[in-house]
């Protein structure tokens, strides 16, 4: 991936296959039909299979209003929007401690996509910022996203009560000196 200049905004990422854009009202309809999805929303609190909460959800995504820097970027293949991440302060942790999150379209699992796109992210957070490191929360149940996460290197440090259930705790170090 390339990455853009750090200038206090969100860049765009350009990769092989996706092209990572900061979220924007005309991806809306795309990240609806995502989250829709109930393969998707399996493991999140609330039940996105309602379209209206889907609505919700990116509606309060692009009310971000974190450090400009930051925030949630869509996936974009081929000019179709197919998954969100993002960077933000912690909302279950430290709020000094910068997280992330994925989703992707179920129908494109298994094909690298959220690889590409964390990786990106984690690149940018962590090379480009240089943040010493990036934590995520993932449900204690979710297999995919805790192997995905053992994946890209993060490393789990343990486990947090949440009001939905139990999450693992996980953090990518950077490769810099601390
Ligand atoms: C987790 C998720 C992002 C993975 O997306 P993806 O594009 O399919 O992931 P990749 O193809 O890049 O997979 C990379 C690795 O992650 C692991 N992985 C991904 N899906 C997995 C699954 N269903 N079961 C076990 N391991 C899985 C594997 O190690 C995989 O490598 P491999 O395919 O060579 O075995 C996707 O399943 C998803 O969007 N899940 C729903 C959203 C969610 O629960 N997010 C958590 C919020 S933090």
């Amino acid at each position: 991936m390339s990455r853009g200049s750090v200038d206090r905004a969100q860049p765009i990422l350009a990769g092989e296959r996706l092209t990572l854009a900061p979220l924007a009202p005309d991806h809306t309809e795309g990240l609806v039909a995502l989250f829709a999805d109930p393969r998707a929303s399996r493991y999140f609190p609330v039940d996105f299979s309602n379209e209206r909460a889907a609505r919700d959800l990116v509606t309060s995504r692009l009310a971000y209003a974190g450090p400009p820097e930051l925030g949630y970027w869509t996936w974009l293949l081929d000019g179709q929007a197919v998954g969100l991440g993002h960077l933000q302060p912690a909302r279950d942790l430290p709020s000094e401690l910068i997280e992330t999150g994925w989703c992707v379209r179920p129908d494109l699992w298994r094909q690298g996509l959220a690889t590409e796109a964390i990786q990106s992210l984690l690149d940018y957070a962590l090379s480009d910022l240089r943040l010493p490191a990036v934590w995520a929360l993932v449900d204690s149940r979710n297999t995919p996203s805790i192997s995905f996460a053992h994946r890209l290197g993060f490393l789990s440090v343990g486990q947090r009560q949440l009001d939905d259930g139990m999450a693992q705790v996980f953090i990518r170090l950077a490769d810099h000196p601390l």
